[in-house]
């Protein structure tokens, strides 16, 4: 496979494309900012998926304490020193990346494209940025494998209640090549979220990101030991939504539409699904199970507490996301960026932290490093991209937040992200001068 677009690609190139485009009267495929994508993105995709992609848990306040956190931060500028030559790698688990970027992963991307995640991982695989597989994809990893080559990949786990369907998820990642499995822990339930509840959507129930499911030989047991027809009764009630629905199923199932509308299995895929798909029973124990299943690097997702992430380390973890999952889960929960520092000190350095939720820039991208992220994992940024200019979008939206990366690093006086430190950020003034002072306090 060709070098990686981003290897060659610094933000001056980045910028210098697309003012050169400019020229000749072509604009960027997508918005170079995030509320302008933001915005965009409310425009395109349907009121069903803005809804699923924007949401965020109860009252959003995770959402937004994810980006205060960033607000609460601001980096120290250093001048004079020749930033001319840099490089924004970083190595994660023996593998180097042009650029602190992951590609988080997100399930039932469908809503927002057709052949979504296949367009994602073309995308990454140029890019040389490595894309987490969702355990909810609406493409099966195989599917996304094929067309990335030997470009880097991981596969997120939700650990079901079946250990011989998390067994055989596990063993096909390592077969498509995955280099790491990333356990997410924070989601054992569906957060409460009201953008799709007042909507009456859930993606899954329509047979959207089923992907890895569906294509499972142990998923597919599953579904043929169930007895037969659990879903008709609720359906029944309102004849042409029924028929929707089975419609969109039946369209989703692997396979011809007229054969799957005849046939229950699509429809008890649905329902197996849904009974399966997550344990709140899960703990520790649960997890030694997959150190018997594979020798690739397990990553925990959705550690936000450090003695949580020291338990971690202790259990042989070989690294962690702090995550909110975008603030789909705990509402009122602390910023994922708040968290960081605490989880960074308890690990010691023994095991490589990223962080996610919330970044929307490279200078938040800059901040998370000085606070100790190995790098981060981006998720609705690339998503609106893709809905914006499918795999060109997400591309461009990489390639962006990789530009002003780098360029912030430079601008900053350094040359390569290990150099970002404590010592580059100081804490921003409207915070210090809210907090009460010694004599009024
Ligand atoms: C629409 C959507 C679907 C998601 N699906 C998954 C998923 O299947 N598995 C998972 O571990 N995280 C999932 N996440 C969480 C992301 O991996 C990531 O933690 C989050 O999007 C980061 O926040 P950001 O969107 O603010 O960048 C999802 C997030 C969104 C927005």
């Amino acid at each position: 496979m060709a070098k990686p677009l981003l290897s060659n690609m610094s933000g001056r190139i980045r910028q210098g494309l697309i003012y050169a485009d400019g020229v000749v009267g072509r604009p960027p495929a997508v918005p170079t900012d995030w509320p302008s994508l933001d915005r965009a993105a409310r425009h395109k995709l349907s009121r069903r998926a803005y809804a699923y992609v924007a949401g965020g848990a109860g009252l959003e306040g995770t959402v937004r304490a994810d980006r205060a956190a960033f607000d609460r931060w601001e980096l120290s500028p250093r001048v004079l020193r020749d930033v001319s030559v840099r490089d924004s790698g970083v190595e994660i688990f023996g593998r180097r990346i042009p650029s602190p970027i992951l590609l988080a992963p997100v399930g039932a991307l469908g809503l927002v494209r057709r052949g979504a995640d296949v367009e994602v991982a073309t995308a990454a695989a140029a890019l040389g940025v490595p894309y987490i597989f969702s355990n909810q994809a609406s493409q099966s990893m195989e599917d996304c494998a094929a067309v990335m080559g030997d470009a880097p990949r991981w596969f997120q786990l939700y650990w079901s209640t079946s250990d011989e369907l998390v067994a055989s998820l596990v063993k096909r990642a390592a077969v498509a090549k995955c280099e790491a499995i990333v356990v997410t822990l924070d989601t054992t339930m569906l957060g409460w979220r009201p953008r799709d509840l007042n909507l009456g959507h859930l993606p899954f129930a329509f047979g959207e990101g089923l992907a890895q499911y569906t294509s499972d030989p142990v998923f597919a047991s599953i579904v043929a030991s169930r007895p037969d027809g659990p879903t008709t009764r609720p359906m029944l009630r309102d004849l042409p939504a029924a028929l929707r629905a089975l419609g969109a199923i039946s369209h989703r199932h692997p396979g011809r539409f007229l054969d799957n509308l005849r046939s229950s299995v699509p429809r008890a895929s649905v329902q197996t699904f849904l009974e399966v798909y997550s344990r709140p029973s899960l703990t520790w124990e649960n997890l030694a199970l997959l150190r018997e299943l594979t020798s690739l690097p397990v990553v925990l997702k959705g550690v936000l507490h450090p003695d949580d992430a020291r338990r971690a380390v202790d259990e042989g973890i070989d690294g962690l996301i702090v995550s909110t999952h975008g603030g789909r889960q705990v509402d009122g929960a602390r910023g994922s960026l708040d968290c960081l520092p605490d989880v960074v000190a308890a690990v010691d350095g023994r095991i490589p932290v990223l962080m996610d939720s919330g970044v929307r820039s490279g200078a938040d991208i800059a901040k998370a490093i000085a606070l100790g992220a190995r790098a981060v994992c981006v998720g609705r940024p690339y998503v609106y991209g893709l809905g914006l200019a499918g795999a060109r979008g997400v591309s461009e939206v990489v390639q962006n937040l990789a530009a002003e990366f780098d360029l912030t690093m430079g601008l900053c006086g350094l040359t390569a992200p290990a150099q970002f430190g404590r010592h580059s950020l100081v804490e921003a003034r409207r915070q210090r001068d809210r907090r009460p002072s010694r004599r009024t306090r």
